[in-house]
């Protein structure tokens, strides 16, 4: 058995995280703007003003604004069926609230799909990811007002109908379930709350902003050109018990079901979980829903299932276990698996497993939108990047992952995080690199920002023109 014809083989990016160009043609500041960078012990932080002397690693990030061109076509050499990148939503509308779009932000994407499709390369396009308008936090605080809606809501109307005949493949949040955890406030929010105050009111309704959002962006999607193909996008942690004692097995049970199934649960049925009610009632949570709000999830349940997938974790009632650290999530150690140098835990067998258990949930298409090793690259005196250890956990996912379609999962195509080097989102680092290719730029933001391929680019290019099977 071999992957589907058509399989979309690709990468993955973000705006705020590879595009630069963060004030020009019109664009106005986005929450990812007013991060600073910070380093694996030194973490990023938010500023509500922006400071002289600060390095913002966002505003010029590598500069795909200046350099796609260059960029596409090298991902055209490696042969991407798919390209996953983001609209920054400050560049169409640059604080959030406006009623008419920037052209300029239109046409730079314009540019770029014509771009793509000069190269072949099917364009899948997250229409939010980490980057709310700035000016959305000013002026509402974010997702924590419902005001929103409305904004989001005529951004996506602007980008559908401008590209209808362009993109056919959409993502309405990246990693929404990131709202489910005190981290995502302002990343996945735009929200600016008190640390210590108990955000998780704030932060569930703002979720349920995004849900009402995501919903009316798929069936307006659907009104505009019925053959548009809209997603979810879960941050997805395959989640063990650390024993076999029923106490770590409920604990798992409990993770998973919040920090996974919740999202893809009302985004892919359309309601809410029956375990939600209880999980609300112990927090103290109270979903404001308003009247009609049950018929728009109902009927904004979306075509296909995307996830990010870097590692799994361990959860354990016994306090004293030694923890890790994580994607979003830690979790306990597991002591058959090695960690990365940012310590998240390697897990191949644990996509398989995901794949199988999203699989047989939901039953409609899933597709692996990032997937990828963050690590410390060396350029030798004679220039090479010989990224074996890039290879090898790459190679290990897509092995588990054809595994997975041989056990009957409907896969639509993979896209590999970070295809270029590009800025951490957690630590706002240019050292923690994920490319095929390598960029010329350090953590200071020094570095004249030139590309070259690593080993790993021509082993990504057999994998694609083999369809997965040769990934010697
Ligand atoms: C995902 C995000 O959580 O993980 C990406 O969607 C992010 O934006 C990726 O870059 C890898 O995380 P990090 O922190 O290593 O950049």
């Amino acid at each position: 058995m071999k992957m589907q014809d058509g399989f979309l083989w690709g990468g993955a990016t973000a705006a705020n995280q590879f595009e630069g160009g963060w004030n020009k043609g019109g664009k106005g500041a986005s929450t990812a703007d007013m991060m600073t960078g910070g380093t694996h012990t030194r973490p990023r932080r938010i500023t509500t003003v922006l400071e002289e002397k600060t390095h913002y690693p966002s505003h010029e990030a590598i500069d795909f604004y200046g350099h796609y061109k260059e960029d596409i076509k090298m991902f055209g050499e490696m042969g991407f069926k798919t390209f996953r990148l983001s609209i920054a939503w400050s560049r169409i509308f640059p604080k959030g609230y406006e009623l008419e779009p920037n052209e300029e932000g239109l046409k730079f994407y314009d540019d770029v799909f014509d771009e793509l499709r000069k190269n072949n390369i099917e364009p899948l396009v997250t229409i939010s990811h980490y980057e709310t308008p700035f000016g959305l936090t000013q002026k509402y605080n974010g997702w924590a007002s419902r005001e929103v809606v409305e904004c989001y809501v005529r951004y996506c109307d602007v980008i559908f109908k401008r590209y209808k005949d362009k993109v056919k493949y959409w993502i309405t949040f990246n990693e929404i379930n990131i709202l489910t955890i005190p981290f995502g406030a302002f990343m996945g929010g735009g929200i600016i709350v008190d640390e210590k105050e108990n955000t998780d009111e704030i932060r569930f309704n703002a979720l349920h902003h995004q849900f009402i959002a995501s919903a009316k962006a798929v069936k307006l999607g659907h009104e505009i050109n019925p053959n548009f193909k809209i997603g979810c996008m879960i941050a997805y942690m395959c989640t063990y018990p650390n024993t076999c004692n029923p106490d770590d097995i409920l604990l798992a049970q409990k993770k998973d079901q919040i920090s996974n199934m919740l999202c893809g649960d009302i985004q892919v049925r359309g309601y809410y979980p029956s375990f939600a009610a209880r999980y609300f009632e112990e927090k103290g949570i109270r979903i404001v829903m308003e009247e009609g709000d049950e018929e728009i999830l109902k009927e904004g349940c979306v075509d296909f299932y995307s996830f990010s997938y870097y590692m799994s974790t361990v959860e354990s009632a016994d306090p004293t276990v030694e923890v890790v650290e994580g994607n979003l999530l830690g979790g306990v150690k597991n002591p058959y698996l090695e960690s990365s140098d940012w310590g998240w835990q390697i897990d191949p067998k644990g996509l398989r497993w995901s794949l199988n258990n999203i699989y047989d949930r939901y039953q409609i298409p899933l597709m692996v939108v990032e997937n990828g090793l963050g690590a410390v690259d060396t350029v030798e005196e004679d220039g090479s990047i010989n990224d074996d250890y890039r290879i090898d956990y790459l190679r290990n996912h897509i092995i588990q992952m054809e595994e997975a379609v041989k056990d009957g999962v409907e896969l639509m195509g993979y896209t590999m995080w970070g295809c270029i080097d590009l800025v951490s989102a957690s630590t706002g680092e240019m050292k923690k690199r994920y490319g095929f290719i390598y960029v010329d730029k350090d953590n200071e933001g020094k570095g004249d920002l030139h590309r070259k391929p690593k080993k790993s680019f021509n082993w990504y290019r057999k994998v694609i023109s083999s369809n997965g099977k040769d990934l010697e």
